[in-house]
């Protein structure tokens, strides 16, 4: 039976079940569908990133190659 102590230290921002990780997949995933929603462009400060409009199976592929870079 799975425990609340196999999700290890909540607290780990290494780990991928933790919200504040990088690479948390939920988070990563929204934002490679549609970053100006999570954080707002503002071009006249020279920041933002677009909405690149990717497929799901494009964004698929990416999380799998951003989880290759840990
Ligand atoms: C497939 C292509 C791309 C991928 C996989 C990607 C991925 C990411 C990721 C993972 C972040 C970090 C989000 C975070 O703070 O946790 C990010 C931030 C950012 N990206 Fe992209 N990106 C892509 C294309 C682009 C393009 C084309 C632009 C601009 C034309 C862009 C501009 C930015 C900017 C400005 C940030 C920083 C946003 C901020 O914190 O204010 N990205 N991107």
């Amino acid at each position: 039976m799975q425990t609340l102590r196999d999700c290890g230290d909540p607290t780990d921002v290494g780990l991928a079940g933790n919200p504040d990780n990088p690479l948390y997949r939920p988070a990563l995933e929204a934002w490679l569908r549609n970053a100006p929603a999570m954080k707002p462009m503002a071009p006249d400060q020279g920041r933002g990133m677009p909405n690149l409009g990717l497929t799901q199976d494009q964004i698929d592929d990416l999380v799998a190659y951003l989880e290759t870079l840990k």
